[in-house]
């Protein structure tokens, strides 16, 4: 049987993934006669390390639904695949001052067509969607249509997942105004520790619905 879970053999970090796929679970058969295998190209940027973390959990509870999942570090142009030959696209990207990795704009721009043409999503990795106030969501808010407007790309759907507040990967003024930022929202301050904020069984909710069956678009009644 062919490996589920396959990677780009010039990342080391690609290379990872590779393993979990020969060692991870291979289903026999798919859960729901309805489910079909999707090829998933998975793309997607990351500062600290938290975002690659993410895109390996979903990227293996696909495999473990019978999918199969190509994984790609923006940061990487050089193994960075077509996204043509596959059936569905999930872009990964978390926020760094209001914005998102460049790399991952520049891989959304050049293949904007090929997204749009096939199932595609967008996961936008954050601190501020763990926040509940309405002046968080509407800053994301704000991070994603400025996304839309430099790529010329619409995702078909768009995610927002918690990230983590990683002290131990900052240096000293990042850890303090981290530090000061999370203070002022009531989060974590212990800068001795790391913590993830992710909800980790809504990320595997939105795996599941994203390789799940497609939905035909819900029309408007017409009037009578
Ligand atoms: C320097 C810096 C700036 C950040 N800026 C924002 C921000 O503007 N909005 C936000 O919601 N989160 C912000 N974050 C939180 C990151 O999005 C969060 O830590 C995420 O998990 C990082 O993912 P990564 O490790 O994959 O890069 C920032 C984090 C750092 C270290």
């Amino acid at each position: 049987m062919s490996a589920y879970l396959f990677g780009c053999a010039r990342s080391a970090r690609s290379l990872l993934f590779q393993l979990a796929g020969r060692d991870g679970p291979v289903p026999q058969a798919f859960r729901h006669g309805e489910d079909i295998p999707v090829k998933v190209l998975l793309v997607y940027g990351t500062s600290e390390g938290h975002t690659y973390k993410i895109a390996r959990f979903l990227a293996a509870r696909m495999v473990q639904n019978g999918h199969r999942v190509l994984t790609a570090d923006c940061s990487d142009a050089s193994v960075l695949p077509e996204p043509g030959t596959f059936d569905a696209v999930l872009v990964a990207a978390s926020v760094h001052a209001g914005r998102y990795q460049s790399a991952v704009i520049d891989f959304v721009r050049r293949n904007r067509d090929a997204i749009r043409a096939r199932r595609n999503a967008f996961l936008s990795i954050s601190l501020s969607a763990a926040a509940s106030e309405a002046a968080d969501r509407a800053g994301l808010q704000r991070c994603v249509e400025e996304f839309e407007r430099r790529t010329g790309w619409t995702p078909g759907r768009v995610h927002h997942a918690a990230g983590a507040l990683r002290y131990s990967a900052y240096g000293f003024v990042t850890r303090w105004m981290m530090k000061r930022i999370a203070g002022r929202r009531g989060g974590p301050t212990d800068t001795r520790r790391d913590y993830e904020l992710t909800d980790w069984n809504d990320l595997a909710k939105f795996a599941d619905e994203f390789t799940g069956p497609e939905r035909p678009p819900v029309r408007a009644p017409t009037a009578a």
